[in-house]
């Protein structure tokens, strides 16, 4: 019995946000932002939108390139780290929303590797149940209700929208093709943070909405080294070179962080997915809203040889290298 993804959807909200907008009210500009991110603009949720609306609008976008019924979905996991509600999970709602009704659900917390770490559950579960099973994987975000929009070394970079992909089982007879290496390094947990949860008592009076917090600078240093270790580890286990790799998914943190990647590990730069100039670091929903982007822009073929890649915090990283389509 083989995995495949059947099918990938993304949504994006329609509001567009240029640098040259968020100039207007921050002291930065469009020169330092792209300069230092590889960021002109990102799309940013309306009022009436929310994690919820743009994970299904993503779903549904999956299930019909998939061709197959919502209630077909076994398992549904949604990766966020901006959920509607902190209880019930985001994918609850979801679940209701797309009419999953035989689907079991739940949030994947790994932030930006959220994406790759809850394709690597859906990769267990279909292992451990084989037949019919199929999964819908969903990487949503809606960052700018929870980022300081005061603090210009760190809102400048995030955006929102959704990915997702169905993974199921097929006969194909393609096996073991896939490799994947997951790991967390807890000892990086403050460098992002947001607060919020039970980690304090209830204070006095009104408080504030708690924000993300980041220390850029760990967080960059961390990610030029974790992305190509993990690539290498994963080329490594499959015995190829990481100039084999066909197309080459990173996280959509930073273009620089993107480019030293790439550059060490000797993937030219034709075969590197980027579309952080236009949807910026969308976190869990950055590399499913960029494999539908690259399926869309015909660059996933049968046969090749693709590798995901996510980082962030935590610190989490991990990493699944592929050959298109199978798991
Ligand atoms: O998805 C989760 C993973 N997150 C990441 O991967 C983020 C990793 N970190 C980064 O991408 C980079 O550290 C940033 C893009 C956040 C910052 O870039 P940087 O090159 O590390 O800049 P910096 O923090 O060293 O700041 C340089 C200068 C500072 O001024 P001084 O102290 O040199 O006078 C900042 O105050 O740039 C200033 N600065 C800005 N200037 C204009 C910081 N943010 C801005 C801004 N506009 N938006």
């Amino acid at each position: 019995m083989s995995l495949k993804i059947l099918g990938t959807g993304s949504y994006l909200p329609p509001k567009i946000v240029t640098n040259a907008d968020l100039a207007k009210t921050l002291d930065t500009s469009d020169e330092w932002i792209f300069a230092h991110s590889g960021i002109h603009s990102r799309h940013l949720a309306g009022p009436d939108e929310s994690t919820v609306t743009s994970a299904v609008r993503a779903g549904r976008a999956a299930l019909a390139a998939a061709g197959i019924d919502a209630s077909e979905i076994d398992m549904l996991a949604v990766a966020t780290c901006s959920p509607d509600y902190l209880l019930p999970s985001t994918a609850s709602i979801v679940q209701k929303e797309l009419g999953c009704v035989n689907a079991f659900a739940f949030d994947m917390a790994a932030a930006c590797s959220g994406f790759v770490y809850a394709l690597e559950m859906a990769r267990g579960y279909l292992t451990l149940h084989s037949g019919t099973t199929k999964a819908l994987v969903i990487g949503a975000e809606t960052l700018s209700r929870i980022v300081d929009w005061h603090d210009r070394a760190s809102c400048i970079l995030f955006g929102d929208g959704a990915g997702a992909a169905v993974v199921g089982c097929c006969d194909d007879g393609v096996d073991g093709v896939c490799h994947s290496y997951l790991r967390t390094d807890g000892t990086g947990y403050a460098h992002l943070l947001r607060e919020g949860g039970t980690h304090a008592p209830i204070a006095e009076g009104p408080r504030p909405a708690p924000t993300l917090q980041m220390s850029g600078k760990p967080v960059f240093q961390f990610a030029v080294k974790a992305l190509p270790n993990v690539v290498e580890r994963l080329c490594g286990e499959a015995g190829i070179a990481t100039s084999d790799i066909d197309l080459f998914v990173p996280h959509q943190a930073n273009i620089r962080i993107i480019d030293s990647a790439a550059k060490r590990l000797g993937i030219s730069r034709d075969k590197v997915f980027t579309n952080i100039d236009s949807v910026a670091n969308t976190s869990a929903a950055s590399i499913p809203i960029a494999v539908d982007e690259a399926v869309r822009a015909g660059r996933l073929r049968e046969g090749m040889n693709v590798c995901f890649v996510g980082f962030g915090a935590g610190l989490t990283y991990g990493g699944i290298l592929t050959r298109w389509p199978y798991l």
